[in-house]
């Protein structure tokens, strides 16, 4: 994909001033190990999800960076953004869904259950020269995913009964989608 996809400089809010169709997305699933690269090389740490509980979303929808909240167990409720694809600067073989939840964590979460309502999508996944730039380009998808969240429409999705619930079965997660 070409960074000619992305209009220069990038808008500092995305989406539509209402949540529309088919946002939200709610998912939830297993935190995973990735490859490890998210934390140490770019200091931006990411939680994969483990594949069956993105299967739908995975198949569904285009690859690049999404945002929305996101939950850890039965903790407090963060914004995130999410990269969905093959993460063309590491040549990734298998397409996946990785999530930077917005919020200091004093630890590890691998295997915890994350839940999580994807409220739109930013931008393409974009294959870059170096390091630098991509970490740049995530910086400003976190900027992006706090100025669209703030939007009333958004944020009332915080307070989503999907969140507010105790731990529950995945298939209960697909009831409530
Ligand atoms: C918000 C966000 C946006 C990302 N955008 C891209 C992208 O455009 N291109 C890309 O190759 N990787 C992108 N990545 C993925 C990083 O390359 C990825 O986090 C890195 O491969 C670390 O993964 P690992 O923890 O599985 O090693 C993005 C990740 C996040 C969290």
């Amino acid at each position: 994909m070409s960074n000619n996809q992305v209009p220069n400089p990038r808008p500092e809010i995305v989406g539509p001033q209402e949540v529309q169709p088919p946002y939200p997305i709610f998912f939830q699933g297993e935190v995973v190990h990735g490859f490890g690269r998210g934390s140490r090389e770019m200091g931006i740490p990411t939680a994969n999800i483990l594949e069956s509980a993105v299967q739908e979303l995975l198949k569904e929808r285009e690859s690049g960076v999404y945002y929305g909240f996101a939950q850890v167990a039965d903790g407090e409720v963060y914004p995130m953004v999410m990269s969905v694809g093959w993460n063309p600067y590491y040549n990734n073989e298998k397409r996946t869904a990785e999530i930077h939840i917005m919020h200091s964590f004093p630890q590890d979460f691998y295997g915890q259950q994350v839940r999580a309502a994807v409220m739109g999508y930013i931008r393409p996944e974009l294959d870059y020269e170096g390091i630098d730039k991509l970490i740049a380009d995530i910086h400003f998808d976190i900027k992006v995913a706090h100025n669209s969240l703030s939007r009333p429409d958004y944020e009332r999705y915080k307070h989503s009964s999907f969140f507010q619930s105790p731990s529950k079965s995945p298939a209960r997660a697909e009831e409530q989608k």
